[in-house]
């Protein structure tokens, strides 16, 4: 379909305030999590921000129709290179077509039942380590503390490294080239966001860089190790290749995750009958640390991993860019416009959520699936071909912190407590969750 077809409707929008437009919206994340948009102009509108026009798709049938992309007309390369690509260049998500299903392939040997399983030996020997450096009580800084365990986890399962100086460097860069991707000032100025985000990108290739020969003759054993030995039919990985997915790798597993046990502490902080459900059912497994044939039967931490994915979707919106003029719900999309894919929205617009605010993971369960309601009502991991590569790592990951974190601590916050987000990038809390702990 074309931008001439007559039959297409012109689509509604606005630019915004003059100069800046919606620029402020769009970094700060009140955009994001706001619904005002889509009461007034529908599920597809148009807006400026950060000196471009874009597409704001928002409601499950917008954003299910952008990242299925029957059409191949939604790239996510040149989608997301505009905010992430100096930092992220030529990560898996960055790439498209034929390249990225190529890609895609190899490093899903890297993502086998096989492989997950390799990882969580290592994976859940560093979660017993982090925590014994935790206070046996008293106040927690829960996010910066938990951002410390799954570096901890980047570092040992990812990249086989030990923990330490060097541990604390990396941390830096991926929150450096993370933040980067939303900075308002978008050319380096030193001291700035973007030029922080590109001295993050330079430290991380220089540490990955010389290590590969090694893993290319190791084992295998940790995630950098399995992207050196990928390899399907004679298709494997270049060096350079290794050095971009690594760097991509670790930054989407690393902050998606720790918002993820952040926000499943605060609710369960908050609804100690759901905490203590998940502690009996982790003590009925009568072993400190989980294995994997066993992650399925952590039923209820599953519903409120689910639950916590739905109220703080750890990727708030998801970027495409229109290849070719092409057409959303029956509005026109010339070519070469940027499309912003609302995941927020999916997940908190009450015509497809009952009581949309309220943290109720029986909605999950087996006898009401309110997830069901519509085949797009649900995406914390996205659609289509560039679904997570890492969402049953990230599972295992969360469920086995959270498995030897619960047999521990009860954590409290107090009474009337609302943890305060930060949506600017991904989301954080402002004040680093202050949870309680009680040592048992
Ligand atoms: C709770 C944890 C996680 C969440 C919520 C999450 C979310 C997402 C989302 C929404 C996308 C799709 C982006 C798009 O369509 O543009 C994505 C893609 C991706 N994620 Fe995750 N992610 C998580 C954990 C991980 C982990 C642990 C890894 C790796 C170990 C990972 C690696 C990737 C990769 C490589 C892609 C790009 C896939 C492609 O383009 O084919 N993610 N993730």
């Amino acid at each position: 379909m074309t931008s001439t077809d007559t039959t297409l409707r012109e689509m509604p929008g606005d630019s915004g305030l003059p100069l800046v437009h919606h620029s402020w919206g769009f970094v700060s994340g009140s955009m994001a999590t706001d619904r005002s948009r889509f009461d007034k102009y529908g599920p597809v509108s148009w807006m400026k921000a950060l000196g471009r026009t874009w597409v704001s798709a928002a409601g499950p049938d917008a954003v299910g129709e952008v990242l299925t992309n029957r059409n191949r007309v939604f790239d996510s390369g040149p989608g997301w290179s505009f905010l992430i690509g100096p930092f992220f260049r030529r990560g898996l998500m960055l790439l498209d077509g034929a390249e990225h299903h190529t890609h895609r392939r190899i490093m899903q040997e890297a993502f086998t039942a096989a492989r997950l399983a390799g990882y969580l030996e290592p994976m859940n020997r560093t979660i017993t380590e982090s925590l014994s450096r935790w206070p046996e009580a008293g106040m927690l800084a829960f996010y910066p503390t938990v951002k410390q365990l799954t570096l901890d986890i980047a570092t040992d399962t990812f990249m086989g490294a030990e923990a330490g100086a060097e541990a604390d460097r990396l941390n830096t860069a991926f929150v450096d080239a993370v933040r980067a991707g939303t900075a308002f000032v978008r050319f380096p100025v030193p001291g700035l966001r973007w030029s922080r985000g590109l001295a993050g990108r330079t430290l991380l290739e220089n540490y990955l860089t010389p290590r590969i020969a090694e893993k290319r003759t190791g084992d295998g054993t940790d995630l950098f190790g399995a992207l050196c030995h990928a390899q399907v039919e004679d298709e494997s990985f270049t060096d350079t290749d290794i050095v971009n997915h690594m760097i991509f790798l670790l930054m989407a597993a690393h902050d998606t995750s720790t918002i993820t046990l952040t926000s499943m502490a605060y609710y369960l902080a908050r609804n100690p009958e759901w905490q203590d459900r998940c502690r009996d059912e982790s003590l009925a497994l009568g072993s400190e640390a989980v294995a994997y044939g066993d992650l399925d039967r952590l039923v209820a931490l599953d519903l409120v991993m689910k639950e916590s994915l739905r109220l703080v979707v750890p990727v708030p919106g998801v970027m495409r860019w229109a290849s070719t003029d092409t057409e959303l719900l029956g509005y026109r999309v010339p070519a070469g416009t940027h499309v912003a894919a609302n995941l927020w929205g999916v997940h908190h617009f009450e015509e497809w959520w009952p009581d949309p605010e309220r943290f109720d993971p029986g909605r999950f369960a087996d006898d009401r699936r309110e997830d069901k309601v519509h085949r797009h009502a649900f995406m914390p991991f996205g659609n289509g071909v560039h679904k997570c590569i890492g969402m049953y790592f990230g599972g295992m990951e969360i469920k086995a912190t959270m498995h030897q974190l619960l047999q521990r601590y009860r954590f409290s916050v107090p009474d009337g407590y609302e943890m305060p987000m930060d949506w600017s990038s991904l989301p954080r809390p402002r004040d680093g969750l202050p949870v309680t702990l009680h040592r048992l």
